[in-house]
């Protein structure tokens, strides 16, 4: 391997670990190995620049920098935080903040340990360089994460900041958008993969023909973002950064103008929306953004491919769940015969099918339970 490779944790949402160590791999990240909510691989800090540009089912690309055991009291926990040099990785006037995940066995607040962490970090700059880090929590420059576990702390710097999600294009949304991880990781399990026409029927603010659209052109995904945390670190190399942003420009391709990717919504405003966000994304030159009632759409001879998430009982009120689903399974099954049918809904529509699904995933939409399973349709 590459002497200066590193390791680093792309960290992503449940039941997305097997989409993203598929993207890590095929980007050349090294000695990939998903982890939950997570992946881990080495590379260079060109691939680190990279996998923050590209990859589109990442959250944050996390860098460790130490591995702390043992802490099993608060002076223990500010003595080894305070020993990490520091001042190695980023000056002294950066604007700071923290994510502390998991948990101590014998210091149990973790508000009071990210003030302890801040309190030995500030202290180490100040005694070297008599001033310190301010932090920051809406718009810090660096960003430490710190994972909880027992009694140790895995300490990384988070390479991307604001979490990747925040593509940049996405001004306005509707009720309930779907997150731009998720929306990128449902067309990745589904391997929808440009063959096929995409329709998602009910689009909302088009984050789902938005991200297949990027994922057709190759598009990466984070290409529009000014800022990256690891821009305000000490080895930052912004020539290597132009290079590799390049790299990646020069590999964007045209999608087959014979694929269409679709999106209707029956509310106009909600098409307004879609089609701004389209145009910020750079693909509304083959994006086809369209208000249309579903139950409106002429047939289409298949194959197709639809990926959609319709209102849900929680989130929107749809009044009668079952004539809901009975009416739209009937209408995907007489208007898009013999294609493929993936949908993101609190329960199986199993039932509603009257057959199993060609594969099925227990995903988390937010904080709501969900499943996301893939259906033929009738010949
Ligand atoms: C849960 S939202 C979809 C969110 C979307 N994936 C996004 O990321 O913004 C459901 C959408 O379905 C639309 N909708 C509801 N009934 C519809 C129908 N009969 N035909 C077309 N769209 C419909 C709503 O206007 C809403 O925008």
């Amino acid at each position: 391997m590459n002497p200066e490779n590193f390791k680093m944790i792309a960290t992503t949402f449940k039941g997305l670990e097997k989409v993203l160590h598929r993207e890590v791999a095929q980007l050349g990240g090294q000695k990939p190995k998903a982890l939950i909510r997570a992946v881990e691989f080495y590379g260079d800090k060109g691939f680190l620049y990279k996998a923050n540009l590209k990859l589109s089912t990442a959250v944050r690309i996390l860098k460790p920098i130490a591995h702390l055991r043992n802490i099993k009291t608060v002076a223990s926990l500010y003595n080894k935080i305070y020993d990490i040099p520091w001042e190695k990785f980023f000056h002294s006037r950066k604007r700071i903040f923290f994510n502390v995940s998991g948990e101590l066995n014998s210091i149990p607040h973790t508000h009071f340990i990210s003030q302890k962490v801040k309190d030995a970090i500030a202290d180490r700059f100040r005694n070297r360089f008599g001033n310190r880090p301010d932090v920051d929590k809406t718009h810090p420059q660096v960003v430490v994460n710190l994972h909880l576990f027992k009694d140790q702390i895995a300490v990384s710097l988070d390479a991307s900041g604001s979490p990747l999600f925040k593509r940049g294009y996405r001004e306005q949304t509707g009720y309930a958008p779907l997150n731009e991880v998720m929306a990128a990781g449902l067309i990745r399990l589904a391997r929808w993969n440009g063959d096929t026409h995409l329709i998602d029927p009910m689009t909302g603010s088009g984050t789902l023909p938005i991200e297949g659209a990027l994922q057709a052109a190759d598009i990466p995904p984070n290409i529009f973002r000014e800022e990256f945390a690891f821009m305000h670190w000490h080895d930052f190399d912004p020539d290597l950064y132009r290079t590799i942003r390049k790299s990646l420009l020069d590999r964007i391709k045209e999608p087959s103008d014979l694929i269409k990717i679709i999106g209707y919504d029956n509310n106009p405003e909600m098409i307004k929306i879609a089609r701004k966000n389209a145009e910020n994304a750079g693909v509304d030159a083959f994006v086809e953004l369209e208000t249309k009632d579903f139950f409106d759409t002429r047939k289409i001879p298949g194959p197709v491919t639809l990926l959609f998430n319709p209102p849900y009982d929680k989130r929107l009120s749809v009044k009668n769940k079952e004539t809901f689903y009975n009416k739209i399974v009937a209408h995907l099954n007489e208007k898009f015969p013999l294609s493929k049918v993936w949908l993101l809904t609190p329960e199986p529509l199993n039932r509603f099918f009257g057959k199993k699904p060609m594969a099925s995933f227990k995903l988390t939409n937010g904080k709501i339970p969900v499943f996301f399973a893939g259906y033929e349709t009738d010949i």
